[in-house]
């Protein structure tokens, strides 16, 4: 069977079969054009379709960046779309062999709806939540005399003191957490949008925790923009003091001001700081199950 490489002129066949794939309960948000059209793009990866009768029934990136997953220092990300059952197999050899060929990367991962079979060869490590929160609900406003919650457009915070508080508090996160630059910090702040959500809790005057969100239309079957909570961090120093909460509190407060609805989130469901437990008291709720996948490449063994 012949993989062609993935054109630009391919992506709304592709994205058709991301759509598919979503009501087959494969994402729990059909990727958007930008994305997929970054993941094609991508300088450290490669990405093919395969053509049944004239008609694209599979699609394979493996590169940098992936359709859901994100970035990591350890693992290079695999996303494997298709219709056709037995496409499964050799889009997942080609996937093994071209990470195998990228420089730096000990695993091949992709995540997968959780009713959605593996690919062959890998092995499931670990789960990742979507959780999602009714902001119609009626919730208690935070609100601690030793914290205060600083927003970044006050510009009382250096662009270098936020990139800090995020990479000490993702340091020792599961799955190699890419580390922020000045450049990613930037980059970010010019494409979230008019609306953004930067906060830092400070305690006692001290940086202590930092969370960063946006308005997202996404397209998940649900009608309404929503509040998506980007990254939620606390120093190692400062947790077990009720930091993410106040930040998290806060973030649904701009939200709900802001006349959203409902906020979501992706959350490492084996984390060992137990993060999903901060946001399931600030009345979130798991909506979906992510199954991550991975085969370590060769080169590690
Ligand atoms: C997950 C994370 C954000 C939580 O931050 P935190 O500021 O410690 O969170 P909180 O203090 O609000 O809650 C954590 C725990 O401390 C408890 N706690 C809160 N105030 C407390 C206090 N004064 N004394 C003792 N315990 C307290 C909470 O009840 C909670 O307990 P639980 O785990 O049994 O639910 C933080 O550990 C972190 O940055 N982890 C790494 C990055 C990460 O995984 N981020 C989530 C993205 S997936």
């Amino acid at each position: 069977m012949m993989l062609e490489p993935a054109l630009a002129e391919d992506l709304s066949e592709i994205h058709a079969l991301l759509s598919a794939a979503r009501e087959r309960g494969q994402f729990d948000t059909t990727p958007s054009m930008e994305r997929l059209a970054a993941v094609l793009g991508q300088q450290a990866g490669d990405a093919r379709v395969a053509r049944v009768a004239g008609r694209i029934a599979g699609f394979v990136a493996v590169g940098a960046m992936g359709l859901v997953a994100p970035p990591s220092t350890q693992a290079a990300l695999l996303d494997i779309v298709t219709d056709d059952e037995q496409l499964q197999a050799p889009l997942v050899d080609w996937a093994i062999a071209t990470a195998e060929r990228l420089p730096s990367f000990r695993s091949l991962r992709t995540l997968r709806g959780r009713g959605v079979a593996g690919p062959a060869h890998f092995s499931k490590v670990r789960e990742i939540w979507r959780m999602d929160c009714d902001l119609t609900m009626p919730r208690p406003t935070p609100s601690r005399g030793d914290v205060d919650v600083v927003d970044y457009s006050t510009r009382t915070i250096t662009d270098d003191a936020w990139v800090q508080v995020i990479n000490e508090s993702f340091a020792e996160h599961w799955g190699g957490y890419l580390p922020w630059t000045l450049e990613r910090w930037r980059e970010r702040l010019a494409s979230r949008g008019p609306v953004g959500l930067e906060l830092m809790a400070r305690q006692h005057s001290e940086p202590a925790g930092v969370i960063l969100g946006h308005v997202s239309e996404r397209d998940d079957g649900r009608s309404s923009p929503a509040g998506f909570i980007e990254v939620v961090g606390t120093r190692p120093s400062h947790r077990r003091r009720g930091i993410a909460e106040v930040l998290v509190r806060s973030a649904l407060d701009r939200f709900s001001q802001q006349g959203l609805h409902r906020a979501l989130l992706m959350v490492d469901a084996g984390s060992s700081t137990r993060a999903a437990e901060v946001y399931t008291r600030c009345g979130f709720e798991r909506t979906f199950r992510y199954a991550v996948w991975e085969v370590p490449l060769q080169r590690a063994r």
